[in-house]
């Protein structure tokens, strides 16, 4: 018998992160694995959705609840509604849910309270910094899962912390879950997309970028977008480090484009359009955001994603955070800390626009994991 497994996807890194799995169900597991996709519609913009199904090859969804951008309530509560109705239809042997979004929290709270086992993938990574709604979403939906898996060692150690049994061999259920550490699935995704990236990418030459000597720059967080002094902190750290030949590209989140065109010092603003040094585009898929990463000369980010897969392709990273839950790669020295200072955030750039030697260990898995999890998932029928 098939184990039917539903996946709930909504933000872009999930659609991202859920093509790993779709990937080794299509490849090794089609025999084993039935997956019925759903998407809540929190991301909506072609260039942050439908692009990344098209050339990651992810099956379509079976259902798009269509609900879009609201405040966190109402987002949330609309998710929670249209998940209900589809787990009820579907009856999941599990729901798949990723990482630490609105349409995460939506479907483990749902899909608990149906009593249908809950599968975390990216469980255990923590801010410790719960003024980030993402923080919130981790800790509720590690806490109503039954197969946790981490992608760090350090993912392990945090559940740890908060009372998951690591040792729980017995059969597991909501109240008796099961830790696993299994290695990042975006890793296993970079691997896999990295050389097709280099061959299909246009947006290097699109924009003029010659190899190693650029600069990738993303910023998305509310933190940062929504304090017109953080974010025009990081703008005019760009605008000091940006000259021709040590250009930044910055690919914006559609939250990040609202709030430069809003609330940004409207001098500031026309310094940035009247420089080719600054270039501010519309966000890129995902084989041209690889090509930017294994090409550019170090990144600076507030993402999650981007300062990990700057490691996995040997760069160093400048995070616009105070703190983060990749610290291995802080603790590491490939990484640094500069929140969103000015000073800092420069200081860092020279540093390693100077060059730094560094070594890369292997914090993220075999590129497997998304097999591993796989092969737990069918014991679950
Ligand atoms: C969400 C996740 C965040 C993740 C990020 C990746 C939560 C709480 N946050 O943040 O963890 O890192 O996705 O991108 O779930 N918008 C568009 N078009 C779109 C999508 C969004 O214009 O396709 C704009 C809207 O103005 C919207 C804003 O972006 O209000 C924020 O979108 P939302 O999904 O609420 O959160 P993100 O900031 O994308």
């Amino acid at each position: 018998m098939k184990t039917k497994i539903v996946t709930v996807i909504g933000a872009r890194p999930q659609i991202i992160k859920s093509s790993a799995i779709s990937r080794a169900i299509r490849n090794k597991y089609h025999d084993k694995l039935e997956e019925v996709i759903v998407h809540t519609g929190q991301h909506y913009d072609d260039n942050m959705s439908q692009v990344f199904f098209v050339e990651l090859n992810i099956p379509s969804p079976k259902y798009n609840l269509k609900i879009g951008s609201a405040s966190h309530a109402v987002q949330t509560a609309e998710m929670m509604k249209g998940l209900e109705d589809v787990f009820k239809k579907e009856q999941p042997q599990a729901v798949i849910l990723y990482g630490d979004t609105n349409s995460t929290l939506a479907g483990a709270t749902v899909a608990s309270k149906m009593d249908i086992p809950v599968v975390h993938v990216e469980s255990g990574l923590r801010s410790y910094n719960k003024a980030m709604p993402e923080e919130i979403n981790r800790i509720v939906s590690d806490h109503l899962s039954t197969l946790l898996f981490t992608p760090t060692e350090l993912g392990v150690a945090n559940l740890k912390k908060e009372g998951f049994n690591l040792e729980n061999n017995a059969p597991y259920n909501i109240d008796n879950p099961k830790v696993h550490y299994c290695g990042d699935v975006m890793y296993d995704n970079s691997l896999h997309f990295a050389e097709l990236a280099m061959k299909k990418e246009t947006v290097l030459t699109d924009y003029n970028l010659v190899e190693g000597t650029f600069i990738l720059c993303t910023l998305h967080r509310p933190a940062n977008t929504d304090s017109p002094e953080r974010l025009a902190n990081i703008l005019e750290a760009l605008v000091h480090i940006s000259t021709k030949g040590k250009e930044v590209i910055v690919p914006l989140h559609p939250r990040t484009r609202k709030f430069i065109n809003e609330t940004l010092d409207k001098k500031l603003l026309d310094e940035i359009e009247n420089t080719d040094t600054i270039k501010l585009i519309d966000p890129v898929s995902f084989l041209n955001i690889t090509a930017l990463e294994q090409k550019c000369a170090f990144i600076i980010t507030d993402s999650g994603g981007l300062q990990k897969e700057a490691y996995f392709f040997q760069k160093p990273s400048i995070i616009l955070r105070a703190e983060t839950e990749w610290m291995e790669i802080v603790a590491n020295g490939n990484a640094t800390l500069v929140d969103a200072d000015k000073q800092r955030i420069i200081e860092a750039a020279y540093t390693y626009l100077n060059g730094v030697e560094m070594e890369f260990p292997n914090f993220y898995g075999n590129g497997k994991a998304a097999e591993f999890i796989c092969d737990q998932l069918i014991a679950l029928a």
